[in-house]
């Protein structure tokens, strides 16, 4: 059997059907939105590489304070045969894991990249020659099959990226994710804290201008792939807590009235002056809530782990 899979469950154009999709509802809709998958370009991937390095963004350092100092007590808890990784980017963090899992077997990275799935697969199984990667090209949010591999499965799905889920989108999506685990299979899932509001704002409005500019660049991408004229000058960059849903949002106010033109949609959308766009949504979770939102699904919260500061968690649940 060879080592390394890579198999496409995403129609080649599906990406661009889904971007037009999105944009068209989203535009035309109000208030307008974007969603934040497509902020991930090679520009936007290389942008957010950076805001992981950024002093105010806090998130990926604090989880992987908890997956060097919990590796062991994951390992331990799950017995894990298959490591299933939603949004695998680059698998840096997974590193830590896979050390940790002397039983592991299969590893099963699920990214929409497939460049990224190919670099990631192909470091891993030169510094791993015993394991299996069978990376998968998909979009997790859109319901999965995995392929057939021993159990028991660990499904970990890092960074927080469940919060750019609506509450409804989230609770499909958990639900999707119980589906690919029998009794006794595990779900590690990362979640950003709810903190002190300037924190948060600070980690999403950062002084060296990196989130901004990641903002922006979903116009790029629009403009790019639909031919689209946006002016990202036109657009000032906010970060905004909103405190009863605990959420952050990040939106891009039109700095002055103007007309966009999208020929790939013949469509046309006017902007106000100081009209938001909102182009991502990033929840902030506590303890009760998760266990709530798990147990809901049929997945039972055995272990919570914070960093240090405990600004982000690491929980460990488990399929009944
Ligand atoms: C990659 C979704 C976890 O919501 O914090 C970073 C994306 N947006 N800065 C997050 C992001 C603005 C990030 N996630």
């Amino acid at each position: 059997m060879s080592p390394f899979l890579l198999t496409r469950t995403l129609p080649e154009d599906a990406t661009d059907a889904a971007l037009r999709a999105d944009v068209l509802q989203g535009l035309t809709g109000m208030p307008k939105t974007l969603p934040p998958k497509w902020f991930y370009d090679a520009h936007g991937s290389d942008l957010f590489e950076k805001i992981t390095e950024l002093p105010e963004y806090y998130p990926t350092r604090a989880e992987r304070e908890i997956l060097v100092a919990r590796s062991g007590e994951i390992a331990a808890a799950t017995g894990a045969r298959t490591l299933v990784e939603l949004g695998s980017g680059s698998s840096e963090k997974t590193r830590y894991l896979l050390d940790a899992l002397t039983g592991l077997r299969t590893y099963v990275p699920v990214d929409v990249s497939e460049s990224a799935l190919t670099q990631a697969g192909h470091a891993l199984i030169a510094e791993r020659p015993g394991l299996d990667v069978h990376a998968l090209i998909a979009d997790f949010t859109a319901g999965l099959t995995l392929p057939r591999t021993p159990g028991p499965r660990l499904v970990a799905f890092l960074g927080g990226t469940i919060g750019n889920l609506l509450p409804a989108e989230r609770s499909a999506f958990l639900k999707s994710v119980r589906s690919l685990l029998a009794p006794g299979d595990a779900l590690l899932l990362g979640t950003d804290l709810v903190k002190d509001a300037a924190a948060l704002v600070a980690a999403y409005d950062d002084a060296a201008g990196v989130t901004a500019e990641f903002n922006k660049n979903v116009l790029a991408v629009v403009n790019r792939e639909l031919g689209a004229d946006f002016d990202p000058d036109a657009f000032a960059h906010v970060a905004l807590w909103d405190a009863e849903n605990e959420w952050i949002e990040m939106r891009l106010r039109a700095r002055r009235a103007q007309t966009v033109k999208i020929p790939a949609l013949d469509l046309a959308v006017d902007f106000a002056a100081g009209e938001e766009l909102r182009t991502e949504v990033s929840a902030k979770f506590r303890k009760d809530g998760v266990r709530r939102e798990l147990g809901q699904v049929g997945l039972e919260l055995t272990h919570w782990w914070t960093d240090e500061e405990g600004r982000f968690a690491l929980s460990l649940s488990l399929a009944r």
